[in-house]
């Protein structure tokens, strides 16, 4: 039986009896939100340079700079309402028993939509870290009333909690993704391009550990060819209909 259902079904299936899931997003899941992606033709990078503006470098060369741009996708950020893509991630997170969710977004569009089992491996963008004693903290005023921000402590140069080109990732937020993984049952990749090479590491480690993967994205990529599953569109769309149809009821009667 089994070997003729095609990977939808099969998807499906797993998603009605899986018990540990993760779900893996990038930009695109914020997309329909009005936050623009990082590639692709109205992506950032298009009209900015990551090293002129994401990077240590650049921040010690322009701290001002730096900020004006901080403080311009916060004020993207702050009108975007999260769609029903993060709906639905949130929703997985209430179904399910044992659920993480590692995001790539700085946005936070997933904690709003009610997510709280989460790394978010790039940081938050609400959040800044003095760059004198190391104090991190919230701030969530739009637009900055003051250029380059200050320490809420110590009044030092305050830096975005974003990790930039160059910069390693959080120790333990890895560690913790990456254990989460070893038994996952089933695991999403929303919206992001594999140009990053973490999202890719993490999905090839969780298939290799036997997880169901797939996929949601209107372009194919290597997480696509990676998965058993591609939802190809706007996840805003697919993931509401995937998830619809794992809501229903096991569509044989009983006799
Ligand atoms: P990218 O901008 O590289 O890719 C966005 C992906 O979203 C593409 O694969 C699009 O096809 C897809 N996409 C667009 N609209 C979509 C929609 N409605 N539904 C689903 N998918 C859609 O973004 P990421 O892969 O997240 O890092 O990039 C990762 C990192 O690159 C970012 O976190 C950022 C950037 O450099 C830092 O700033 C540190």
């Amino acid at each position: 039986m089994s070997e003729t259902r095609n990977p939808l079904d099969l998807a499906v299936e797993r998603a009605k009896i899986a018990r540990r899931v993760a779900v893996i997003t990038g930009a695109g899941i914020s997309h329909e939100s009005g936050i623009p992606t990082f590639r692709g033709p109205d992506g950032l990078w298009k009209n900015f340079r990551p090293e002129e503006l994401a990077s240590p470098e650049a921040f010690r060369r322009d701290p001002g700079l730096v900020w004006e741009w901080y403080d311009w996708r916060r004020g993207i950020c702050a009108k975007a309402e999260p769609n029903p893509a993060h709906g639905v991630v949130a929703e997985m997170e209430r179904t399910y028993p044992e659920f993480l969710l590692i995001t790539q977004n700085v946005d936070g569009l997933h904690a709003r939509a009610g997510n709280r089992k989460m790394v978010e491996i790039h940081g938050n963008i609400w959040q800044a870290r003095c760059t004198v004693c190391g104090h991190r903290f919230e701030n969530h005023q739009v637009p900055l009333e003051t250029i380059p921000l200050h320490c809420e402590k110590c009044d030092g140069l305050a830096r975005p909690h974003i990790v930039w080109f160059g910069e390693s990732y959080d120790e333990e937020q890895l560690s913790r993704a990456l254990t989460f993984l070893e038994s996952v049952d089933l695991v999403f990749t929303i919206g992001t391009s594999g140009m990053v090479s973490m999202p890719v590491f993490l999905a090839e480690r969780a298939r290799e550990e036997g997880a169901f993967l797939v996929d949601v994205n209107p372009s194919s990529s290597s997480l696509s060819s990676l998965a058993h599953l591609f939802l190809q569109g706007k996840a805003g769309e697919e993931l509401p209909r995937f998830w619809q149809r794992t809501r229903e009821p096991n569509g044989r009667k009983q006799d």
